[in-house]
């Protein structure tokens, strides 16, 4: 058994943020399931939500961070976040992270749906991967971390499993390392979950491989709280080729004029919003939605084209260049879109702070539901979030638990494998996983219905049971522990969809479209072991 002063499950920007934070306090280990490189933070886009010019304000970024979120959020929540964004930018900028500036010195500032202000900033298409380099620089030099890549965090040790007295607490978790096939116990009274989120739950997603809700599913079983799962944010512009399935076009292509046209060049926008193609996304995604539909076509098309070969290509390098290779020119030809999976909105209920339900559990970033977003993200706030609240969390854990007066002793048993053997065939377990993804599109994406919630309802219970006799009978492996947290996170979607008897930003269905007076949060928990 090894023990940490703090574990942190995940290393984009929120975990990195924490860890290099937490390094000052105690001895930290940062578990990653890939290399450290693989996050969602590194694929994101867009940029960065905070206000930094004089005609925009506070009060403006937390308007349209309400309005995004269609009533859902929590407006306390919002407006720490919103005026913590110029400390948070000041400590990346100090760590080496160098945003795009504007003539004069400024932050040159972007603009995305929802926004009223330009308040994002970016470095050029690929700010997230900026962003997470020289963190992760950051982190590996830092002798307090201990950076274990090719773990993968399975499940939390609680002292309800331990059979403890007293109310239930987080005191580890056990880890598989990928190169030896050993499980590891790791001991820890300060447990932070920052795994991003689950778009792989879905057959078209913006999202990296790793997005397979493994801190949200994990965090159910140990019995926290889970909020809000329905509100799965669909982007509107994901590049639609048969090679290339998950490349995102960013909404910062719409902020600096991309419209969205049909394929007779029409811009169609207008007719769904007053906004046009920058209203919110969830509008913008059921527009096209609709489109698609309406025409019998594949996709619908972002034409950027009357900015010129020289603003695209200097804007948007990764865009420009990725298109290119795949035969689109964007500076002289409209890029085909569709809408696919991108964001959780929903995960582990925490509060401003990380703190989850669970005593000794925290979870910063996409995993959590901290009442930011709502019922719709409202662009570009992720990343904001996930430092804001890494901060927040560690502060508030060094109030409650500091470390230094050394942990609780625990029997803490290791993990026994039983009588289990290799898994034989993987091809069993990536046709689950096939299954699931295309349900969830087929029946739980832009547009619901009771019937099809029904119909995804009924498939994850049989898949659940086949997935938890493999977990049983096999061996542990990543793919068997992917499909296994993506079974459980795909089922916490569905059950809260068939909880909300309305319509609601991201939660569309025909059967209940209105929307109701008052605002409730859907919130599951499992609770005891
Ligand atoms: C984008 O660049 O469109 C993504 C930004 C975000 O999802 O916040």
């Amino acid at each position: 058994m090894r023990e940490y002063d703090f574990l942190v499950v995940g290393s984009g920007v929120a975990g990195l943020t924490f860890a290099l934070e937490a390094a000052r306090h105690g001895s930290v280990a940062v578990l990653t399931k890939r290399e450290a490189e693989t996050s969602n933070t590194a694929w994101a886009q867009g940029g960065i939500c905070c206000v930094a010019d004089p005609e925009d304000s506070f009060d403006a970024h937390v308007a349209d961070t309400l309005g995004a979120g269609a009533g859902l959020c929590d407006e306390a929540v919002v407006r720490t976040i919103v005026e913590a964004a110029p400390a948070a930018i000041g400590a990346m900028v100090a760590r080496g992270v160098e945003f795009d500036r504007a003539e004069g010195g400024g932050f040159a500032l972007g603009k995305e749906g929802g926004h009223t202000h330009r308040r994002i900033l970016h470095a050029r298409d690929t700010t997230g991967r900026e962003i997470a380099q020289k963190l992760l620089a950051a982190a590996r030099a830092e002798p307090g971390i201990e950076l274990l890549e090719s773990h993968f965090a399975i499940d939390l040790i609680t002292t309800a499993k331990l059979d403890r007295a007293g109310p239930n607490r987080v005191v580890g978790l056990y880890a598989l390392a990928e190169a030896s096939g050993e499980i590891l116990t790791l001991r820890s009274d300060r447990v932070v979950l920052c795994t991003g989120g689950c778009g792989r739950v879905y057959l078209y997603t913006t999202n990296p491989k790793v997005a397979t809700g493994d801190g949200v599913a994990m965090a159910y079983r140990a019995g926290a709280q889970v909020a809000n799962m329905e509100f799965v944010q669909f982007h509107p512009t994901c590049l639609y080729h048969h090679e290339v399935k998950n490349f995102l076009i960013s909404e910062a292509v719409r902020g600096e004029g991309g419209e969205l046209v049909d394929k007779n060049g029409h811009a169609f926008m207008h007719e769904h919003d007053p906004r046009g193609s920058l209203a919110p996304r969830d509008i913008v995604a059921r527009a096209i939605d609709h489109e698609i539909k309406r025409t019998g076509g594949p996709c619908v098309y972002v034409d950027i084209t009357a900015r010129g070969k020289g603003f695209i290509a200097d804007r948007f390098p990764h865009i420009y260049e990725t298109c290119g290779r795949l035969g689109i020119d964007a500076a002289t030809e409209p890029i085909p879109v569709v809408p696919a999976a991108h964001y959780q909105c929903g995960g582990v209920r925490t509060d401003v702070d990380g703190r989850a339900s669970l005593a000794g559990l925290y979870a910063v970033g996409e995993v959590a539901c901290t009442g930011l977003h709502g019922a719709n993200r409202l662009a570009s706030n992720s990343l904001l979030e996930g430092a804001v609240v890494a901060s927040r969390a560690l502060s508030a854990m060094l109030e409650e638990r500091p470390p230094g007066g050394g942990s609780e002793r625990f029997e803490v048993p290791d993990w026994i494998s039983g009588d289990a053997h290799d898994v034989d065939e993987l091809v069993v377990i990536f046709h689950n996983w096939d299954e699931i993804r295309r349900l969830m599109w087929d029946y739980v994406s832009i547009v619901r219905t009771d019937k099809r919630l029904q119909r995804a309802s009924t498939r994850l219970q049989n898949l659940r049971r086949e997935v938890e006799e493999f977990y049983w009978d096999f061996k542990i492996c990543s793919e068997l522990l992917e499909l296994r947290n993506l079974v459980e996170t795909a089922s916490l979607i569905v059950e809260s969809a068939q909880r909300r008897h309305e319509s609601r930003g991201l939660h569309y269905t025909l059967d209940w479209p209105d929307t109701l007076d008052r605002p409730l949060d859907t919130v599951l928990w499992k609770g005891g072991k």
